[in-house]
């Protein structure tokens, strides 16, 4: 194999990881190597087209010399841990969000990267996403003037593995709940687009039992004045959807996923047609893409010697105000 060619091993291959495939299967600057899950058959059978070794213990992909880089998309507890040895191994490190469970551990893999002299970057797929990209352009061109009010969403099903006891998602120590699991897409986009945030505060509730909360509103203040609130839900059976209001002094942006177009601006109170901001319409491809296009940009970061879209820094940092939000947090409770 051509040398300057990056040699990947993938660690944990379930649902996000076949999104990561078609981004390398796409980049010719990169091939896949080694594939490793404690589902041994499943390894075996994605290793298969690729011609990888195969690894049912992650331990062993790590000591591997013949990977150079590694793509880590295990459940969230094993985010810290693995994407330490793998870069103290001397590997280029992607990790899939929360790149941490703890921003205490997000930092120290940021210092470990600049220590060995690793590439470290986080699968945040939120800055390759179409609609937020063209929604940051206008923001950025001061399309609706000053900003009053933003609003997020995240919302779509993990019901059946809420309720799968032998599933990781929906579970305090394995996963954590929403606010750390979607959370932390929407705290980065709100760094990204506006900056940092000062104070806010959460209110979440639990429709399916589990000790992680299912659903969630952060509310708060960014330190530029605007006002912010941040909805999640995994209860919501619809296709995943992510919808971003911002609401300016001339104008408004909204934008979601589910809708056809799925951006707009509207230019005040009496516009009730608005006017459709080219985004592809795409429910059910939308998220793919763009995690097509946050593979292409690790590897070409890797590749050409350059800082990826996403900087770890803007990653760890949703990660602390996820740990804020819990912090700030409340559970509704109606009856008491
Ligand atoms: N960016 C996004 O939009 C997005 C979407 C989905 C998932 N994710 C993230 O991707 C990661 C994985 O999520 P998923 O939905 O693919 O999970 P998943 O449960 O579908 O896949 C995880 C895989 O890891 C394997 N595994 C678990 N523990 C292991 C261990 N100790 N050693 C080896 N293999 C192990 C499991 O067998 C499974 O195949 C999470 O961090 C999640 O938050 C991101």
């Amino acid at each position: 194999m051509d040398e300057s060619v990056l040699k990947i091993g993938l660690m944990g291959l379930g649902e996000v990881s076949m999104m990561h495939e078609a981004g390398y299967n796409e980049e010719p600057r990169a091939h896949i190597v080694a594939v490793c899950d404690r589902d041994e058959q499943l390894a075996k059978s994605r290793a298969e087209p690729y011609g990888a070794k195969h690894y049912s213990d992650c331990e062993e992909l790590v000591n591997d010399n013949d990977v150079d880089t590694v793509d880590i998309m295990l459940p969230h507890r094993f985010h810290y841990k693995y994407a330490k040895k793998a870069m103290l191994a001397g590997k280029n490190v992607l990790i899939e969000k929360p790149m941490a469970m703890k921003y205490k551990e997000a930092r120290d893999l940021i210092s470990t990267a600049k220590a060995v002299g690793v590439r470290l970057a986080v699968a945040e797929n939120t800055r390759y996403v179409e609609l937020y990209q063209k929604a940051y352009q206008l923001v950025q061109k001061n399309r609706l003037g000053k900003i009053w009010l933003v609003r997020t969403l995240i919302a779509g099903s993990e019901v059946a593995r809420y309720s799968d006891k032998q599933s990781w998602v929906g579970k305090k120590k394995t996963g954590g709940g929403i606010i750390i699991d979607a959370g932390v897409h929407s705290f980065y986009l709100l760094k990204w687009f506006f900056g940092e945030i000062k104070n806010l505060r959460t209110f979440y509730w639990h429709t399916l039992g589990t000790d992680a909360e299912d659903n969630a509103v952060v509310l708060g203040t960014l330190e530029d004045g605007t006002h912010f609130d941040s909805q999640f839900s995994d209860t919501a059976q619809q296709p995943w959807t992510e919808r971003l209001e911002v609401y300016g002094e001339k104008g408004v942006l909204i934008g979601d996923q589910l809708s056809d177009p799925p951006l707009k601006v509207y230019n005040g109170p009496m516009d009730d047609e608005g006017e459709t901001v080219q985004v592809q319409y795409d429910p059910l491809g939308w998220k793919i893409r763009s995690v097509m296009e946050e593979i292409k940009d690790f590897v070409g970061s890797i590749v050409e010697k350059r800082e990826p879209l996403v900087n770890p820094n803007d990653a760890a940092y949703a990660v602390k105000v996820a740990e804020l939000a819990y912090k700030k947090s409340e559970e509704l409770n109606y009856f008491e």
